[in-house]
């Protein structure tokens, strides 16, 4: 199975081109992320009563948290186009030159993965985000002149699952850097009335509830959840999504009541049981189970250490008890917290 066929996944997956209807369009529809929402909501109200192109935005965190949401919000916001592209879609600096000509005064150009770039593409990117400059030879050898060309002044939002592995460089140049976090409960469960009501999907308040805890704060992973329990309900219930019938859908498609699929208990499983509840290396645990290190990293582990499962150690991951408790192994092992130092769980140093 790879990582595009679990229900859990936070990926995106092909269905979730029907979500256009349900992605929000202005600040004010966006749920949760109440620090972001407010500083952003400051960011725009200055840049537009100054007449002023936006500073340039990043925004990181684990995949399906509203990272591309966000950037067409903050555009849609400020009234400007938007120029979509992605990191390992600019393969040459020529291909970036020819993005930034053809930016108008004001636009967002929105990098997803910028942590994708190319180098070369990099140092074009560096003078057109700092001076709205763009610098290029023309003609060969000798007779080679180096022109500079002035660009609009526009808005680079940039986008990252992996903010550690951006440049330094690139990173500084960035006014504002907002991580999103997973959502609570209560953001997730608003999330998904919000959908059903837009979807005409009855849910009463325990069904909902029943689907916001397996959606590991995650609203991607809501809505996909919501739409597979609306089938479930339209085929083998009378259509309205309650406490049963959502529990009964999601045992069906082996989301337990944590959001867990099989791929996390195999990471926990690997962990464990092979090598005696760590601590083991990332790459060490991908290739027990056959799975991408890069994957596990983005996707199944932010939630995995959010959940308190895992933790991270200068030695590598371990399972901590609560790990054992929900896949019911007994607990044996001295206390991790005195052997061994813990790193803080939210830093993305490797
Ligand atoms: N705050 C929010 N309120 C309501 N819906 C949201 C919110 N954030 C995200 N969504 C919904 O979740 C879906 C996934 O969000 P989005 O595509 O923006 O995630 P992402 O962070 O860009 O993910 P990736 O890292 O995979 O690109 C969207 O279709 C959107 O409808
Ligand atoms: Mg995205």
């Amino acid at each position: 199975m790879t990582d595009q066929d679990r229900l859990v996944s936070a990926g995106k997956r092909t269905e979730d081109r029907l979500d256009y209807a349900l992605r929000p369009t202005r600040l004010g529809e966006m749920t949760g992320q109440d620090r972001v929402v407010e500083n952003l909501r400051i960011l725009i109200e200055a840049a537009k009563g100054r007449g002023e192109a936006l500073d340039h935005v990043l925004l990181y965190g684990p995949p399906g948290l509203g990272k591309t949401t966000f950037a067409h919000v903050i555009a849609n916001e400020m009234g400007v186009n938007i120029r979509i592209t992605a990191g390992p879609s600019i393969e040459r600096a020529g291909d970036l030159a020819a993005i930034l000509t053809h930016l108008r005064k004001g636009d967002v150009l929105f990098i997803d993965e910028i942590h994708r770039l190319g180098r070369a593409v990099e140092e074009v990117l560096y003078p057109a985000m700092e001076d709205f400059a763009l610098d290029i030879v023309i003609g060969k050898g000798p007779s080679a002149k180096n022109v500079r060309l002035d660009l609009p002044r526009f808005t680079v939002i940039g986008a990252t699952t992996r903010l550690a592995l951006l440049t330094a460089p690139l990173r500084s140049r960035f006014g504002a850097v907002y991580r999103l976090d997973f959502y609570d409960m209560d953001a997730i469960s608003r999330i998904i009335q919000r959908a059903a009501h837009l979807l005409k999907v009855e849910v009463e308040p325990d069904g909902l509830s029943e689907i916001a805890s397996r959606a590991r704060g995650t609203p991607r992973i809501a809505l996909r959840l919501l739409k597979r329990v609306r089938d479930f309900a339209e085929v083998k219930a009378d259509g309205v999504i309650s406490a049963e019938v959502a529990a009964a859908a999601l045992d069906l498609l082996e989301v337990d009541a944590l959001g867990l699929d099989d791929i996390d208990r195999r990471v926990l499983h690997s962990i464990i049981e092979k090598f005696e509840g760590g601590p083991v290396g990332l790459d060490t645990i991908a290739a027990s189970i056959s799975e991408e290190s890069d994957t596990i990293m983005d996707v199944y582990e932010p939630y995995l250490l959010q959940l308190g499962f895992i933790a991270r150690t200068p030695r590598g991951r371990v399972a901590t008890r609560l790990a054992y408790e929900h896949l019911d192994i007994p607990y044996n092992r001295l206390s991790l917290q005195k052997q061994l130092p813990l790193l803080d769980p939210t830093s993305e140093d490797e």
